[in-house]
């Protein structure tokens, strides 16, 4: 088969490779039909992730059909439309059992990181009885990959973990998929105003399409004062960090009102200043979390009854074979106006 593989930083090719065979009696082989890339997979290219290693098939994300199932899989048989969590749970840990399938202790996220992924033409999902989701009838596939890894990443790490309410303020610095994500699915809460903050103005035009009521070029320097300017000098309620850099959780800090909150997303690789200097008073809480996916049963019916369409991020398509020119198309979004790029298996 066709798999897009890692080759060491820098380096990443198309290239022939065995087809995944079952290992475990709980994995499932599934055909992959459409996969996307994500941020992450820039990432790892560059070789910041040390748990990808050089001949990895890369991708998290994905649906497909299912072509063979172990014996102990119960939930699925071969024919299954089935969509792919970017997180593999086994479904009987303590973390599991806590609901917290991030931190499986023989999952997580594995998928195109420690084992091989989703850019290929089949994979190897283990614990499928509990890593995959049936497809609803008449659902839009395309779409659908969108609820692998970024809607669940925007809404559980984001708009839950920052108690996004009725009425009130959020500020959204990102506004990149995962951030977008963030901003589709905080709208779920009726918040009076929602403020995405970036450096490029296309994915601000984007975000104000997608529902933002404000949004503010960071590039001048000036989003802090203008942030404030905006909420009457408070702040607001919930600062959704969706870049993964100091200088945007920082951000978060001077912009959280008293008694809010801010939902760290990003991917951090560096140390970020705490000032609790400035906020020891200010009955703030702080989260992070590493997407669970727990929601994609939820998202799966949002997406059903027209709530939410995620479909709108999805700016390009590729087939397989040119999955080169997709990583050329994604990794340059600023000139190519990327947001998520699908390919077809
Ligand atoms: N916590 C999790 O489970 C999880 C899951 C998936 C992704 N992530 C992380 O979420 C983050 C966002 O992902 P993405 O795919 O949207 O990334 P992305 O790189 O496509 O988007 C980031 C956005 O931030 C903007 N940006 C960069 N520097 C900025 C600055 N100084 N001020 C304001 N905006 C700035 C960019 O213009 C871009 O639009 C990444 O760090 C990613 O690794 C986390
Ligand atoms: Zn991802
Ligand atoms: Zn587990």
């Amino acid at each position: 088969m066709k798999a897009f593989v890692y080759r060491g930083p820098g380096k990443k090719a198309l290239e022939e490779h065995a087809k995944p065979e079952i290992t475990a009696p709980t994995d499932a082989i599934v055909k992959i039909v459409k996969t996307t890339i994500c941020g992450t997979d820039l990432h790892i290219l560059k070789g910041d992730v040390p748990t990808c290693q050089p001949g990895r098939i890369l991708g998290h994300e994905g649906v497909g059909i299912v072509d063979k199932v172990g014996p102990a899989v119960t939930a699925f048989k071969s024919g299954d439309r089935v969509l792919i969590s970017c997180i593999s749970a086994c479904g009987k840990c303590e973390y599991c059992r806590k609901q917290m399938y991030s931190h499986c202790t023989t999952g997580g996220w594995i998928l195109g990181n420690k084992i091989d992924g989703t850019q290929a033409e089949f994979v190897r999902i283990p614990y499928a009885d509990t890593s995959l989701y049936p497809i609803p009838k008449g659902a839009d596939e395309e779409a659908l990959v969108m609820l692998s890894d970024i809607l669940p990443t925007g809404f559980e790490c984001g708009v839950l973990n920052g108690k996004v309410q009725p009425g009130s303020t959020v500020a959204i610095v990102g506004s990149g998929p995962v951030g977008l994500a963030a901003l589709l699915t905080a709208q779920f809460f009726s918040p009076a105003e929602i403020i995405m903050i970036d450096l490029d103005d296309n994915r601000l035009e984007t975000a104000k399409r997608f529902g933002a009521t404000a949004s503010v070029n960071s590039a001048d320097g000036k989003a802090v004062a203008t942030v404030m300017k905006m909420t009457g000098n408070r702040g607001v309620d919930t600062a959704i960090e969706a870049v993964g850099i100091p200088a945007t959780f920082e951000m978060c800090e001077k912009i959280v009102a008293p008694g809010g909150n801010i939902a760290n997303i990003g991917v951090h690789g560096q140390q970020v200043a705490l000032h609790l200097e400035c906020l020891w008073d200010r009955n703030i809480s702080i989260t992070t979390r590493l997407v669970d996916t727990v929601t994609i049963p939820m998202l799966f019916k949002t997406v059903a009854s027209h709530k939410i369409d995620p479909k709108r991020l999805i700016t390009h398509r590729f087939k397989l074979d040119n999955i080169l020119d997709a990583y050329d198309a994604f990794g340059n979004a600023a000139k190519t106006k990327a947001l998520k790029v699908i390919i077809e298996a």
